[in-house]
């Protein structure tokens, strides 16, 4: 019998209704409200971000081998496809609460993508500042299309945050980089959730590192989550940066930063002390990949695994395959993947080291025969 009007809307399946509305929306605030600077006063800005999938690599754990068991943190999977999304709920409902109108980055693609998200849900006006010649299509696609003020600069990430800095000093404009203590604030969640899923913190966190915010806010996070007993040890925090923009590495800024993976192409990190003392407290360390060792990975990621990142995110598993004799016997790793690798088709198309066979004809036999049958 066909269901009626009344039985669809009896109030048992209303309420389950709700209950399941009530379960799909809630985004890392809802989740985490007791560890967040938040109260009854701050309007929750959501897009449902967190609550990504921590992925066991098969291959990957064979080939670093000694029993070391590595996952991936798939934060790509946030709603605008990298883990700023955790923190720009924070950033933006704090601005939101404190009144603004208008929010400001400079960002190397991500931020700006996820700014332009969180502001538009918000209402509030997003200006964004990128290096125009180095920003992966799909992050200007998105800033574009959600109504951003997109402004390109014929420089580089780290001019553009200065002038970002200066600006938000000067205007009602508020700064939503990670020199937002809420941005960082929201990026610990990503700490918490691996430590939910797992019930334990991993051995190691190997991770990309730009500016230095989100290694920070994994080590906040695990540090919070220790204190309240949920978790009885720290990760030691492997950060990496690329090979031609690897500051925190040789400890010096570098003035023209290079890199394929444009993501972290940033020389003179915003973090840069918080991201130190969290490598030294975490008995860490900070090491560099080359961009060829990135898109080895980055191809192995996507050809073996099935996970497509973005460059940068690539780089936290190009340490762990180049620093694996680090890491002791039987080690728990979690590699962050901070963003989608549809954010960067370009680069996949490039470096994919697969063939796209066209210009065949349309017919049964020219088709067959590529396939070499
Ligand atoms: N991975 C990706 C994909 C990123 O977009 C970034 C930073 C990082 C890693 C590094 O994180 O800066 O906290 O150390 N992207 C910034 C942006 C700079 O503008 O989107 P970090």
């Amino acid at each position: 019998m066909k269901p009626q009007i009344h039985d669809i809307a009896s109030p048992i399946n209303a309420s389950r209704l709700e209950l399941k509305t009530a379960v799909a929306s809630r985004g890392i605030i809802e989740t985490y409200t007791p560890y967040l600077p938040v109260s009854a006063a701050t309007p929750i800005i959501t897009l449902n971000e967190g609550n990504t999938p921590l992925i066991s690599l098969p291959y990957v754990s064979a080939l670093v081998g000694r029993g070391i068991k590595v996952f991936i943190k798939y934060d790509g999977l946030n709603p605008t496809g990298s883990f700023k999304d955790r923190g720009m709920t924070m950033a933006i409902s704090k601005a939101k609460e404190d009144g603004a109108k208008a929010v400001i980055c400079a960002s190397t693609g991500n931020t700006s993508a996820s700014a332009a998200a969180y502001a538009t849900r918000a209402g509030l006006k997003a200006f964004v500042i990128i290096p125009e010649a180095k920003v992966a299509m799909g992050k200007l696609a998105q800033a574009l299309l959600y109504g951003a003020e997109v402004i390109g600069i014929e420089g580089n990430f780290d001019e553009a945050l200065s002038i970002v800095r200066q600006l938000g000093e000067r205007y009602p404009v508020t700064i939503v980089n990670s020199v937002n203590p809420y941005r960082l604030q929201g990026q610990k969640s990503a700490a918490f959730e691996i430590v939910d899923a797992m019930g334990e913190a991993p051995d190691y966190i190997f991770i990309p590192v730009g500016n230095g915010g989100n290694i920070t806010a994994y080590w906040m996070g695990f540090c919070e989550y220790r204190e309240e007993e949920k978790c009885t040890k720290l990760p030691k925090m492997m950060g990496f940066q690329a090979a031609g923009s690897a500051p925190l590495v040789i400890n010096q800024p570098v003035l023209n930063p290079e890199t394929i993976a444009t993501a972290i192409r940033i020389g003179r990190p915003a973090n840069w002390q918080k991201a130190t003392r969290v490598r030294d407290a975490s008995g860490g360390e900070f090491n560099s990949v080359t961009d060829e060792e990135i898109l080895n990975a980055y191809r192995i990621l996507a050809g073996k695994e099935g996970i497509f990142c973005e460059p940068a995110s690539a780089a936290s598993v190009a340490g762990l395959i180049k620093h694996a004799d680090k890491i002791s016997d039987d080690a728990v790793v979690v590699c962050v993947l901070t963003g989608n690798g549809l954010k960067d088709s370009d680069a996949a198309i490039t470096y994919s080291g697969n063939e796209f066979k066209k210009g065949i004809k349309p017919s049964y036999d020219a088709v067959a025969h590529v396939m070499g049958f």
